[in-house]
């Protein structure tokens, strides 16, 4: 039966998690010293390593030739835990037993010492799924369980799990994978499966899979199924995952910033019609924005225009939409640069001999005009720029 990659090579020791060192030193350091806390809470983004850390301590724990850090994957509790399938390591998903009931049940089974091993192991899944009134029937236990039992919780969202419960956790977190680490891992999995894939190919999808190391292995997986005996290309990852080209995220920002915006959302429209990822795109141009040598006031206006399209984007606002938005914004930002920047230079004009020249009352003229409003304020500008230079400092009140 094949296998996903995700599956087929989930970790199995604390020495096979990639690019999370904190979080392993701890664990490591626990084990090692027999002093893991009782009741440990993973949170952080998905597929970054939460479940296969609850199982990994569990063998660390429960391996017949342990407490080790080194389970040795091929005895009974070893094997059993890897499959999800063993009497003393309950696994639960949060979700689906959220309720006060199923709390009473575990509180209930936690009495009971392990039926075959050291430890009785709770990895609770999605557990900031449960109700108020589940997380309180819990805080007992969580707090002062029996010697022999350990919960581990995993999350997503852990703004969603009460504090009560927190301050009695050991709090560890799971960061974003690093890019690096994430090609590291495919290039070895492409080498262990004998796949051709080119380093480009990689890099676009570990970019991609932004830090989910399961995410990755998904993009590589159907990557193999469309290319099954053929080297794959960084155009066959395009096509297969929808990442955008940085040639089309250049071109993109280019047209932003020759105020092009119809060229602009032309590129935005043929991307969402060949179905390419446009979280993918925006985040790219972020990273293109970050490193253009441009002025830095337009930089952060633009950093800040797509930073709010990509937020948009995540809380399911349609794409293209955010997108098509954030293109006008970009359009108005690049515009009023032109105007700041014309004042940049008018301030770097030298006009000490013609402003002792300048009449009381035209000032208080400006003065007035200025007062009205800003339009007003930048016609001036242009016009003094065109030739007559009044009194410039006024116009930077
Ligand atoms: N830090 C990691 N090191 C090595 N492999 C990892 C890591 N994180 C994820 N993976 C890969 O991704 C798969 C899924 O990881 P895991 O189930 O641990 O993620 P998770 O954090 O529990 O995700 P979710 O929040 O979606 O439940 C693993 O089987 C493994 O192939
Ligand atoms: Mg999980
Ligand atoms: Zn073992």
């Amino acid at each position: 039966m094949y296998k996903v990659l995700a599956r087929k090579y989930r970790p199995s020791k604390l020495s096979e998690v990639v690019g999370q060192p904190v979080a392993v030193t701890i664990l490591k350091n626990a084990i090692e010293t027999g002093k893991l806390h009782h009741a440990i809470l993973f949170y952080g983004p998905m597929g970054t390593g939460k479940t296969s850390l609850a199982r990994i301590i569990a063998k660390s724990l429960n391996c017949e030739h342990g407490p080790t850090v080194e389970p040795c994957g091929t005895c009974e509790a070893c094997k059993a835990i890897s499959l999800g399938r063993d009497v003393d390591v309950i696994e639960i998903d949060g979700a689906s037993n959220r309720k006060i009931e199923n709390a009473r049940n575990i509180i209930e089974s936690v009495k009971y010492p392990p039926l075959k091993r050291r430890f009785k192991i709770y990895i609770i899944d999605e557990v900031h799924m449960f109700t108020l009134e589940a997380f309180n029937a819990l805080l007992k236990t969580i707090e002062e369980p029996p010697p022999y039992v350990k919960f581990i919780f995993a999350t997503t969202a852990i703004e969603k799990v009460p504090d009560t419960i927190l301050s009695r956790c050991q709090i560890l977190y799971l960061k974003r994978i690093p890019e690096g680490e994430i090609s590291k891992k495919l290039r070895f999995i492409a080498q262990s499966e004998g796949i051709t894939i080119d380093d480009e190919a990689i890099s676009l999808i570990a970019f991609a899979s932004n830090g989910s190391l399961r995410v990755a292995e998904g993009f590589l997986d159907r990557c193999i199924s469309f290319k099954p005996n053929e080297p794959i290309t960084k155009e066959d990852v395009s096509v297969v995952i929808g990442t955008p080209t940085k040639e089309k995220v250049k071109a993109y920002l280019k047209d932003i910033l020759e105020n092009n915006e119809e060229k602009a959302l032309q590129v935005i429209k043929e991307l969402s019609e060949n179905s390419i990822n446009l979280e993918s795109f925006n985040r790219m141009l972020l990273k293109e924005l970050l490193n253009a040598k441009i002025g830095l006031e337009i930089k952060t206006a633009l950093l800040n225009i797509f930073y709010q399209s990509l937020t948009d984007i995540k809380q399911k606002v349609d794409p293209e939409d955010a997108l098509i938005v954030a293109t006008y914004k970009a359009k108005a930002a690049t515009k009023l640069d032109r105007i700041e920047s014309l004042i940049e230079k008018a301030k770097g004009l030298n006009f000490t001999e013609e402003k002792k020249e300048i009449e009381e009352p035209k000032t208080d003229e400006i003065e007035e005009k200025e007062e009205k409003n800003g339009e007003e304020k930048v016609d001036l500008i242009l016009k003094t720029l065109g030739g007559k230079i009044i009194n410039i400092e006024k116009l930077n009140d």
